[in-house]
Order: structure tokens, then C-alpha cells, then sequence
């Protein structure tokens, strides 16, 4: 039939297969330790849920012959408005680990953050980037003692990152009862070699500099401009408070993010917060935002409620565990292929023109609540649609 798409993989035509597909080939902990949560995953679940909540409201006869879904990511063109947040351990799903993920990155134009938990070192994983994309940033689990700290930042830096992205959300580890249940550990012969040479980081509970620091506070945005020339960007802001407070503090960026509900169960999907967050921050600074995007369409829905840019967690590593750095390109390219399809049909040929004039809140009567006029003015960008949806 004409036009119909070609699959590009026996399996796997989406990422809900991805994630069945991989699943055959992880192990059980394997598994259980990139799809989890913390405790009953409620947070984990409505991160993809909430984005059922909302309906796409396309227009048709818009001339949709040249539709361009590139964006920009620190600065750089990207292939389309998504990008890899930070995952620890890559090599718990695939021999290939987060070199594997670089080169896919790489070659779809995608940004890549690395974790500072990764299995692989930052110059590595930079030197993967053969299309010289230039788009890696470095993410920093902060932790008690500030050399280890810049040990990791001076890292990143010297490989050529853009950015730091400072995580915020993570005074202690969530409580993730599938690793309880199944003796999760760093699986031998797997290296953090992006920590400093002389931590035990099979122990790190046991040495008190390698805790995670519980003292953070706004006036250490400061400490990290003062000692990187990466952008600082701050990632686990979910309150529009927050978001102020950290505009205020320096941050050249924010990141909407609940750690995929890994941290503490039982708080908003970042969906939910986004809205005012955006508001909050009122265009100072860039938003990014993960959390729950498993499709094309949650991509241009998370667009549209304000954020400038996307990213994935989980979707590597169930990539990795599928086939390795190809299982990783697969995902990238159905994504972009969903995202494409989705401006095409929606009517939108810029990735700057996709606003809450394309979505519509469906509310409990079954009914359609638009987000805001045709030309995108008022409504949840400016957060009181969302606190009158709250009321319904
Ligand atoms: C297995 C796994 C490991 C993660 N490791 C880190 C990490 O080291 N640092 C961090 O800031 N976030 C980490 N995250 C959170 C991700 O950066 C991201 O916020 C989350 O996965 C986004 O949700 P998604 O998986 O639904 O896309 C991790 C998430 C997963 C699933």
C-alpha cells in the first residue's frame, strides 16, 4: 500500500516491544534493576500515564511537505528534541555498555549524558562520537567530599563536555525493593572508573566521603560555576519554588525529573509538574525534562506543555539489552520516526511552533479541555489552566 513504512526490525516496532524484546534476553535482576522503581512505583507508573491524559488536537490542510523535527541541545543542532539522560551501569545490560549507546548517539545526532556511575570512562565514551556532534554532557551524584566531586568534574572536562548536570534529588538512594529482592550488586568485573582510582565503590556506604552529600543547598550552584566552565544545569526539580530558587542560584538549565520514581515513590510524574515549573521560570533559563517518554507522541506532548527538550533514561538500557549498540540505534530511530510522524500530522513543520494549542486535557466526563487559543496564548504555559484542571 502506498507510503505504508518499512519495519526496521524483525521484533521490535515500537518500544513497548523494545522493552518485552529485551526482556527475554536480560536477566531477571538485570531486568528488574533498569525497569524498576521505589517501593509500589506508583511515581514510576504515572510518569507514563499522564501523558495518556492528554489528546493531540491536529489541524489538517498545512502543507507538510518540508517538516523539520531538529532542535538544539546546549547550544548544538540535534537530529530531533530528544536526548540520553543519565544511567549507572550500562554494562549490567550489554557487554557494549555506554560506548555502545555513544556510538548510536552519535550517529543519530542525539545528546548523550553520561552517569557518573557509568561503566565506562568519559573520555571513552566522548571518543565514541565519530559524527563529532560534540553534544555529551556529565552527570555528578554530589557527594561528601569535594575532590572527589572535582575529580569527576575535571574529567568531563578535559573529554569535552558541554555540561554538568548536578543532581539534586538524591540526598540518600530511593528505597528500589527489586534490588533488596534480588541482591543487587555491581555484577564483578564492571568498573566506575569516572570516581576517583582509590574508592572502594563496591563499599561506598562504608566511607563517609563517598556518601551522597545530604548538606546540598542553593549556595553550592555557586561552588560548581566557580569551579567548571560547563554549563551547570540542575536536574530533580519538580516544584516551581525550586525552579526560582535555582534560576536564582545560577543554573544555566533545569531538568524536570523524578529520577524515573526511583527516588521517593508517591510524588507528581514530571508531566504533572512541568507546567509550573515552566511558569516559574518564565523563559529565563532552558527546561529539559524526562520521565516516562516512550513514544513520538509523549515527546511533542511534553513539547507542548513548555519543555524545550527531552530526554530518556530506561530506553538505552533496554536498547543495550535487546542487541547491543544496534538495539540502542533501533530505539533512537523508531522514536524519531513516531516523532516525525507525529509534527507531520499534527500540522507543524518547526519544532518552535509546538505549543499547548496542540493539546487538550481530557477531563473526567470524557470531554476535551484545549490548553489554550489556536495561536498558543494563555493556558498552561502560564500554570492556571493546569491549578483550574486541578479543581475539575
Ligand atoms: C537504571 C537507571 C539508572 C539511573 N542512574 C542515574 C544516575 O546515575 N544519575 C541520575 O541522575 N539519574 C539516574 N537515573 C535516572 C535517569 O537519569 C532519568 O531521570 C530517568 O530514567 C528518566 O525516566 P525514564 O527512564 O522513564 O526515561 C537512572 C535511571 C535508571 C532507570
Amino acid at each position: 500500500m502506498a507510503g505504508r513504512p518499512q519495519s526496521l526490525d524483525e521484533n521490535v516496532f515500537c518500544i513497548a516491544d523494545l522493552i518485552e524484546h529485551s526482556q527475554r534476553r536480560l536477566s531477571k535482576t538485570a531486568f528488574e534493576y533498569i525497569g524498576g522503581g521505589a517501593m509500589d512505583m506508583i511515581t514510576t507508573q504515572d510518569n507514563c500515564n499522564s501523558f495518556n491524559r492528554y489528546r493531540l488536537l491536529p489541524r489538517v490542510m498545512k502543507d507538510v511537505r518540508h517538516v523539520d523535527p531538529s532542535s538544539k541541545c546546549w547550544g548544538k543542532k540535534t537530529a530531533f528534541p530528544l536526548g540520553f539522560s543519565p544511567t549507572g551501569l550500562h554494562g549490567v545490560a550489554h557487554k557494549d555498555r555506554e560506548l555502545g549507546v555513544s556510538r548510536a548517539a552519535s550517529k543519530a545526532n542525539t545528546p548523550m549524558c553520561l552517569s557518573s556511575w557509568a561503566n565506562s570512562s568519559i573520555e571513552h565514551v566522548v571518543a565514541q562520537d565519530t559524527q563529532h556532534t560534540g553534544v555529551y554532557a556529565m552527570q555528578l551524584s554530589v557527594v561528601e567530599d569535594p575532590e572527589a566531586n572535582l575529580y569527576t568534574i575535571r574529567k568531563a572536562e578535559a573529554a569535552g563536555c558541554k555540561a554538568l548536570w548536578v543532581t539534586c534529588d538524591l540526598p540518600i538512594l530511593g528505597r528500589r525493593l527489586n534490588e533488596f529482592k534480588n541482591k543487587f550488586s555491581i555484577p564483578q568485573g564492571l568498573t566506575v572508573p569516572n570516581l576517583p582510582p582509590d574508592v572502594d565503590f563496591r563499599d561506598t556506604g562504608k566511607s563517609s566521603r563517598m556518601g551522597y552529600d545530604r548538606g546540598m543547598t542553593w549556595d553550592r550552584v555557586r561552588w560548581f560555576k566557580q569551579h567548571t566552565k560547563m554549563e551547570v544545569w540542575l536536574k530533580g526539580i519538580m516544584d516551581p519554588e525550586d525552579a526560582r530558587l535555582a534560576v536564582e542560584a545560577g543554573a544555566d538549565g533545569i531538568i524536570v525529573s523524578n529520577h524515573g520514581g526511583r527516588q521517593l515513590d508517591g510524588i507528581s510524574s514530571t508531566l504533572s509538574a512541568l507546567p509550573g515549573v515552566v511558569e516559574a521560570v518564565n523563559k529565563r533559563v532552558p527546561i529539559h525534562f524526562d520521565g516516562g517518554i516512550r513514544r513520538g507522541t509523549d515527546i511533542f506532548k511534553a513539547l507542548a506543555l513548555g519543555a524545550d527538550f527531552c530526554f530518556v533514561g530506561r530506553i538505552a538500557l533496554w536498547g543495550l539489552g535487546y542487541n547491543g549498540e544496534a538495539g540502542v540505534a533501533l530505539a533512537l530511530k523508531l522514536l524519531y520516526d513516531e516523532f516525525y510522524a507525529t509534527m507531520t500530522m499534527v500540522g507543524v513543520n518547526k519544532v518552535k511552533d509546538i505549543g499547548p494549542q496542540h493539546l487538550a486535557w481530557v477531563a473526567a466526563d470524557g470531554s476535551l479541555v484545549r490548553l489554550a487559543d489556536k495561536k498558543g496564548h494563555h493556558g498552561q504555559r502560564d500554570g492556571q489552566l493546569s491549578r483550574a484542571l486541578a479543581k475539575l
